[in-house]
């Protein structure tokens, strides 16, 4: 018999994504599984019930039967859990450092969750890479957040009344969403300055048109292409040697992330104070601890430099502004991870594939993931 998989409309608001579209769902049902959608749950992101209907998929309005793989676009929560039917597979964002909590009930449940944010990033997992889409998307926008704040506008324009001069970018961190920032930013005319610790970072700026700052730090890489946190004395040589560089920007976008840990912070109120009048910085890490210390998650708030106020954007649901393409990237995502591990129409998990085990963080009733039971060990231990 076929694996019926449930997409749920996401229930926190604000978020406006949904983890399935009528393509994706082709998809899953050519590989042979069931679909069922919660009524309205493409509302905000275009998509009705009656193209899930036309998809091929039964829209359940009430009328929900228990489903064996549940998508979630939002990490779940302790109750969402405990409404699970027994040996759910779930197959979402988990965010697990963070919720440690959830994965306990998911152990002590026996479900099967997979963290679509702890795959590896190998060649044959990138059509499933969660983060690379929405990285991506949050890259774009905010570069936009930024434009819309500014009072100026980016390109240098010569015309018979003057020269008006082009906005000066600076983007720190040059992973997805950075290096998005940095393409979007030279298309709109900025001339584009970027930082970030890993060392092939420089060439990776390069490749998208903005010129590499080389600050006289040792480079900072971790495995899996992901950065090391500083320890605080190169933290805060790194902050000296950015602040001539903060002074001179129109335009701060702030992307720095380290997986399991609070965004490093990049900017103090201090490096601040020398920003020109107008300038704009928009911390795209506001939500995870945040790189600008004077930013506040979801607000537009006014920072005092001794020049005039700068505009600091702290950002917050950023892929739900663009909702229909971060879902419809985030569907496909979906779609192709779960038919990975699809056999005629059926749903099972091979532990010898390295998506499998690496994106598996609770099964056959604990909590399997080495960083997880890492983490856990080293927390008895303390
Ligand atoms: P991320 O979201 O974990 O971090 C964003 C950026 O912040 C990273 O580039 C990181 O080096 C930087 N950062 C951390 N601490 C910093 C600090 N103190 N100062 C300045 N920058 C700091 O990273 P993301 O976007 O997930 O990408 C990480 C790497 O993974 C990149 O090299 C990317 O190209 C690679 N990647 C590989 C994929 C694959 O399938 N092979 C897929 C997606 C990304």
């Amino acid at each position: 018999m076929s694996s019926t998989v449930l997409v749920r409309a996401e229930p926190a608001a604000g978020e406006k994504r949904v983890a399935a579209t009528p393509d994706s769902i082709r998809k899953l049902k050519a590989a042979g599984l069931e679909i069922q959608v919660e009524a309205g749950a493409g509302r905000f992101a275009g998509i009705d019930d009656a193209s899930y209907r036309s998809a091929g998929a039964h829209v359940a309005d009430g009328d929900r039967s228990p489903a064996d793989v549940l998508f979630h676009v939002r990490p779940l929560s302790v109750s969402d859990v405990q409404a699970l039917p027994a040996g759910t597979i779930t197959v979402g964002t988990v965010d697990p450092f963070n919720n440690i909590d959830v994965l306990r009930a998911l152990a002590s449940a026996g479900h099967t969750s997979f963290a679509l944010d702890f795959l590896p990033r190998i060649s044959r997992a990138q059509s499933m890479d969660v983060l690379s889409s929405q990285a991506l998307i949050a890259g774009y926008k905010c570069v936009l957040l930024a434009a819309d704040a500014f009072d100026r506008i980016f390109p240098m324009t010569m015309t018979a009344a003057g020269t008006l001069a082009p906005a000066r970018v600076l983007v720190l961190g040059a992973g997805v969403a950075g290096l998005q920032a940095i393409a979007t930013s030279k298309r709109l005319g900025g001339v584009v300055s970027a930082y970030d610790v890993r060392s092939s970072s420089a060439e990776e700026v390069r490749s998208v048109g903005g010129t590499f700052i080389s600050l006289d730090l040792e480079a900072a890489d971790a495995s899996g292409g992901y950065a090391r946190e500083l320890g605080e004395a190169r933290a805060q040589r790194q902050r000296e040697l950015l602040t001539p560089y903060v002074e001179a920007a129109d335009i701060i976008i702030t992307t720095a992330a380290v997986p399991g840990r609070p965004a490093p912070r990049l900017i103090t109120s201090a490096m601040m104070a020398g920003m020109k009048a107008g300038s704009v910085v928009v911390d795209l890490a506001a939500e995870t601890g945040g790189n600008v210390e004077a930013s506040v998650p979801g607000e537009r708030t006014r920072f005092s430099a001794s020049a005039g106020d700068v505009t600091v954007i702290g950002v917050k649901d950023i892929h739900s502004e663009l909702a229909v393409d971060s879902s419809k990237l985030l569907a496909m995502n979906f779609a192709n991870f779960l038919t990975a591990l699809t056999v005629d129409g059926v749903v099972v998990p091979d532990f010898s594939d390295e998506i499998v085990s690496g994106s598996c963080l609770t099964h056959d009733g604990a909590i399997v993931h080495p960083r997880i039971t890492e983490l856990l060990t080293e927390e008895v231990a303390r």
